[in-house]
C-alpha cells in the first residue's frame, strides 16, 4: 500500500491496491476466517465513515472496497456499536476510548459473544510510535482449577459454571484506557447502560443464536429471564432489555473496574456462580492480571504484522501460513484452485504444529515459536506440499489433538490521529458456560473448555496437548487472531473478520 487508508490528500481507491496486497488481504481472509472457524454469511456490507457524514451508507463490497475519514473508522460487529465508538471519536476520544466504548455495548447487545463476564486481545498501534502494544486479558484459570477436573464429568468443561474461567475483559479496558484514553472511564460507559437499561432491538443474528440455543437459554433463570421474557424466546425486532447489567455497569462507570475485581459487583457475580456450582471465587478475582507487552511483529510479504503473542496461537499461525505461500515462486501461484488447495494444506500443517503451544508463562515454548516464524521452517513445510494430492492426517505430524474453539466478536478502530486498535472478545461459545449471573446481568464465559485435559482421550483421537493443560492461573491457547498490519510509517490496515451476519464492516 502506498498511501495510508486515511487523511484527506490520500484518497485510496481499491485499483491502488497492488496484487500482492490484495493477495495478502484475500489470504488472511481465509486464513483468519479458518482459524477461527467462523463464516461471513449472507449478504456482505460495507460501512463508510466520511467526515461528519452519517456513520453507514451501507454501501455493499463489490460498490467499492474504499473507507475513507478525516475522523477515524469504526468497525464492530453490530452497527449500533460501530456508531457508539463514532461517537467517542467526535468527543474527541482516542482509538482506545471508542473501542473501550464500541465493546461496552457489544457486550449488551451481542453479550451472545462478548461481555465483561469474557475475555479480549486488543493490539494497540499508536501513530507516534512504530512498536504496537497487546493487552491480554484473557480469562485464566481460578485457583482451585486442576488438570483432571473434569475426568467424572467432560460436559462440565464447557456447559455450567466449572467451565468459567476467570474474566480479564475488564480489567484490560481499563489497562488500555489507563494507557491512551482521554475520555473520562464513565462517559464510555453511557451508551452501553443505556442500551441495556432501556432496552435494544434484537438483531436477526442474536435471534438466530436465540434459537440455536434454545435448551442453554431456557434451562438458566437468568438467560431465560431477558432472552424469553414471557416464556418464549424473542425475536429479532423485539426489544430486549437487561437491567441488572445496566446497573453493574452504572457502578463499574462510577467506581472503575475495582467494583468488580475487589468489590460489590465482582462479590455477587462469585456469589451466583458458586451456587450453581462453581469454583470461581473473589480472590480469583482480585489476583487477576492484565498482560501488557509488545505486540508481537512480524514482517512477511513485504508488510508488517502487529499481533498478539502466546497464548494466543494466531500471530505465530498466521505468519507460518503466509511463509508458506510466500515459498511458492510468484503471487501467481496462490491464486485459483490450486492457490486454496495450497492454502489448505498450508493450514493443516500449521493446526498440527500450533498444539504445541501454550501459556508462555507456564509453558516454555520458545522452540515452536521460533519455528512457527522461521522462513526456512516455512520452505521446509511448503514442500511438503504436493499439488496433485492430499494426505493421510498423520502425514501433517500432527502430534495432539485439536482443539475446536470458536464464537468471538471483533472491532477495528482507526482514529483521526491514525492511533489504530483491534480487538478481539469472547466469552467462548456463544452465552458462554450457559449462565448469566441474576444479580449482576452478566454472563459468564466458558473459556476453560479451551483447554487440553489428560483425560480427554479416546482410540480415535489423538492425546491431548500437554502445553495446554490446566494450571491455576493459565490462560487458555487461544486462536483468537486481532492484527494491525503496517506497510509505511502511519499507515494501519485493519483486518479481521467474524461473524455478524450480514454485516462486514471495516
Ligand atoms: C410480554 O408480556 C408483557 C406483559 O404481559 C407485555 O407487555 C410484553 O409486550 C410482552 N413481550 C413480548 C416480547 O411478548
Ligand atoms: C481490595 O479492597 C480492599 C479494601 O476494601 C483493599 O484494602 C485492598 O488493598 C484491595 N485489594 C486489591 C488487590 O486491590
Ligand atoms: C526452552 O526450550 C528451548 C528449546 O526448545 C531451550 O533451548 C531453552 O533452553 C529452554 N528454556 C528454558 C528456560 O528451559
Ligand atoms: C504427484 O506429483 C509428484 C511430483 O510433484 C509425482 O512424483 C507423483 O507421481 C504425482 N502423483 C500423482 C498421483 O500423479
Amino acid at each position: 500500500m502506498d498511501s495510508p487508508l486515511l487523511g484527506p490528500n490520500h484518497h485510496v481507491s481499491f485499483n491502488k491496491f497492488n496484487r500482492k496486497f490484495f493477495l495478502c488481504f484475500l489470504l488472511l481472509f481465509v486464513a483468519v476466517t479458518t482459524i477461527v472457524g467462523l463464516g461471513v454469511r449472507g449478504n456482505i456490507s460495507f460501512w463508510i465513515l466520511k467526515g461528519t457524514e452519517r456513520y453507514n451508507e451501507g454501501k455493499t463490497a463489490n460498490q467499492g472496497h474504499v473507507i475513507e475519514s478525516e475522523l477515524g473508522v469504526v468497525a464492530a460487529d453490530d452497527a449500533r456499536c460501530s456508531a457508539v465508538g463514532v461517537s467517542m471519536l467526535r468527543l474527541g476520544g482516542h482509538a482506545v476510548d471508542a473501542a473501550v466504548a464500541a465493546a461496552l455495548c457489544a457486550g449488551v447487545v451481542f453479550q451472545a459473544s462478548s461481555g465483561i463476564g469474557g475475555g479480549s486481545f486488543m493490539v494497540v498501534k499508536s501513530s507516534s510510535s512504530s512498536k504496537a502494544q497487546a493487552f491480554d486479558m484473557r480469562e485464566t484459570a481460578p485457583l482451585a482449577a486442576s488438570q483432571n477436573m473434569y475426568q467424572t464429568d467432560p460436559e462440565a468443561k464447557f456447559l455450567g459454571a466449572l467451565s468459567v474461567g476467570v474474566p480479564g475483559e475488564l480489567a484490560g479496558l481499563h489497562a488500555a484506557w489507563l494507557k491512551h484514553g482521554r475520555l473520562p472511564w464513565k462517559t464510555l460507559f453511557q451508551p452501553a447502560i443505556g442500551l441495556a437499561k432501556n432496552g435494544f432491538t434484537v438483531s436477526p443474528t442474536l435471534e438466530e443464536y436465540l434459537a440455536n440455543d434454545e435448551n442453554k437459554i431456557m434451562s438458566d433463570p437468568g438467560l431465560r429471564n431477558i432472552y424469553a421474557p414471557n416464556g418464549t424466546l424473542l425475536k429479532g425486532g423485539e426489544v430486549c432489555s437487561n437491567v441488572e447489567l445496566g446497573k453493574s455497569l452504572e457502578i463499574l462507570a462510577e467506581e472503575g473496574p475495582q467494583a468488580f475485581y475487589n468489590g460489590t459487583i465482582g462479590e455477587k457475580l462469585v456469589k451466583d456462580v458458586t451456587e450453581v456450582g462453581g469454583i470461581l471465587t473473589v480472590e480469583d478475582l482480585r489476583n487477576y492480571k492484565v498482560e501488557i507487552t509488545d505486540a508481537m511483529t512480524v514482517n512477511v510479504m513485504g508488510y508488517t504484522i502487529h499481533g498478539m503473542p502466546p497464548p494466543s496461537s494466531g500471530t505465530l499461525a498466521l505468519s507460518l501460513v503466509l511463509n508458506i505461500l510466500d515459498s511458492y515462486e510468484s503471487p501467481d501461484s496462490v491464486k485459483g484452485n490450486l492457490g486454496i488447495h495450497r492454502l489448505i494444506e498450508a493450514l493443516k500443517h500449521t493446526f498440527a504444529i500450533r498444539m504445541n503451544l501454550g501459556d508462555p508463562d507456564f509453558e516454555n515454548i520458545s522452540g515452536t515459536s521460533s519455528e512457527m516464524l522461521s522462513r526456512s521452517f516455512a520452505q521446509t513445510i511448503q514442500r511438503q506440499i504436493l499439488d496433485n494430492t492430499t494426505f493421510p492426517p498423520e502425514y501433517y505430524m500432527d502430534r495432539w489433538s485439536q482443539l475446536r474453539d470458536h464464537g468471538t466478536s471483533h472491532l477495528c478502530v482507526v482514529d483521526a490521529d491514525r492511533n489504530a486498535v483491534s480487538l478481539t472478545t469472547s466469552v467462548n461459545w456463544h452465552f458462554g458456560a450457559g449462565i448469566r449471573s441474576t444479580s449482576t446481568g452478566i454472563v459468564v464465559n466458558n473459556e476453560m473448555d479451551d483447554f487440553s485435559t489428560p483425560t480427554d482421550i479416546s482410540p480415535d483421537k489423538l492425546p491431548p496437548a500437554p502445553t495446554n493443560f490446566i494450571e491455576p492461573n493459565k490462560r487458555p491457547l487461544s486462536s483468537m487472531t486481532p492484527i494491525i498490519i503496517t506497510k509505511v510509517l502511519l499507515a494501519a490496515c485493519l483486518l479481521r473478520i467474524w461473524h455478524f451476519r450480514g454485516d462486514f464492516q471495516i
